[in-house]
């Protein structure tokens, strides 16, 4: 059988391969996927529940039950200040995924470039190839300045194909924020050069020590050039529910709502009741709270080891760990790591080639599985120094 060109330039998924992996040991402690061990609050369930049996459980429009998308537009208007009307800004899909992947195909054509900031959520690079388009990708983290955006190099890359540009913050891997100076320089630089900004803000409500999270969506013509991607999975702890919404410019949603119709027709209806019900809520700030305890306790435990280093996260439930002074490819430590000590994190090569030296926690787990991951890293760090 022919498979596509097209499929096979996307490689399988590293994170995949080590949760596959992970399965194989009774005992392990898989701090691979980003999947937040709560459950979906009662008050969410129950609103799924009785959608389902009073038999909402039909095709939706494209776009989503209108309810629904009323409840989004309020949010946007509450959270980020934009006027987003719910029949023409708003459509509601498979998780934020699908967001991105709808606004992807809606905005390249075959080689058309966009860029991504590395280190990057890896679906970003492989969506932009399925659509056919050139992801251009620029390093922009380290440990000593974090997260952040260099104007020059960024226009550097500029050139007559590029169409968008995506940003997320806060970030996955690196549990860091972009700042308000880089959101200001990325602005003006899409203004100039008349570039389509895709804003992946699904980690905006994980965010620590009482910092303020800031959106792209606060300066100047942004609302008119920007696609926000939000989504149900982290806030609410409803990954596997697949609900997400994209907020943008009519043009864009309605070719959104367009292709929808040959991708999935529409996102999981009970689940767009449940959403109604998430945005009346006030999420669980219990969570935030128990996020930042493990956070803290990684950080305690890590920070005794010497040959490491990582900046605290700032946001996400994701730490950024560096491994370099370890002569040690990032694989070959996730790898040897699970199979030593039954702990599972993911190579950071899977962020882009520059990140090879570095591992991703996610602090997805209880905190006392957390302090025995924390201590079994510590223990296979000093053996394999030993060694
Ligand atoms: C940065 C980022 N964006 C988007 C998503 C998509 O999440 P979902 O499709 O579950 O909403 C993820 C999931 O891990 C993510 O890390």
């Amino acid at each position: 059988m022919n498979i596509s060109k097209r499929s096979l330039c996307i490689p399988p998924s590293l994170t995949r391969s080590l949760f596959n992996k992970a399965k194989e040991y009774d005992d392990v402690i898989d701090l691979t996927l980003g999947d937040p061990d709560f459950n979906t609050p009662d008050d969410i369930k129950e609103a799924g529940i009785r959608a389902i049996k009073e038999n909402k459980s039909h095709y939706s429009m494209n776009a989503g039950i209108y309810e629904a998308r009323c409840a989004v537009s309020e949010r946007v208007k509450n959270v980020w200040n934009v006027d987003c009307c719910p029949d023409k800004n708003v459509i509601l899909t498979v998780g934020g995924m699908e967001a991105l992947y709808l606004a992807l195909l809606s905005l390249v054509d075959a080689e058309d470039e966009v860029i991504l900031f590395a280190p990057y959520y890896v679906n970003y690079m492989h969506m932009v190839r399925m659509c056919g388009g050139k992801p251009v990708v620029i390093d922009c983290y380290d440990i000593i300045s974090g997260l952040s955006i260099d104007a020059k190099k960024l226009e550097s890359v500029i050139t007559e194909k590029t169409v968008a540009i995506i940003i997320n913050s806060p970030n996955n891997p690196t549990g860091d924020i972009i700042g308000y100076e880089s959101l200001k320089s990325i602005s003006e630089i899409a203004n100039k050069y008349d570039l389509t900004v895709i804003s992946d803000e699904v980690y905006r409500t994980l965010i620590y020590d009482g910092l303020k999270h800031h959106s792209i969506l606060e300066l100047d013509n942004m609302a008119e050039r920007t696609i926000l991607i939000d989504s149900l999975s982290k806030e609410f702890c409803m990954t596997g529910w697949r609900l997400g919404f994209a907020c943008g410019p009519e043009e864009v949603i309605s070719s959104m709502i367009k292709l929808q119709e040959n991708v999935a027709a529409c996102a999981n209806v009970p689940a767009q009741y449940a959403l109604i019900q998430a945005y009346m809520s006030n999420g669980d700030n219990n969570m935030i709270t128990k996020f930042c305890q493990r956070r803290d306790c990684l950080v305690k435990i890590l920070s005794e080891v010497t040959a490491i280093c990582f900046n605290v996260p700032k946001g996400t439930f994701y730490m950024f760990v560096d491994i370099s002074r370890l002569n040690i490819d990032s694989e070959e430590f996730a790898y040897r790591l699970l199979e030593k000590k039954h702990i599972a994190v993911v190579p950071g090569k899977a962020y882009g080639e520059s990140y090879g030296r570095y591992i991703r926690i996610a602090f997805t787990k209880d905190i006392e599985q957390i302090k025995k991951a924390a201590y079994g890293i510590r223990d296979f760090i000093s053996e394999l120094i030993d060694e």
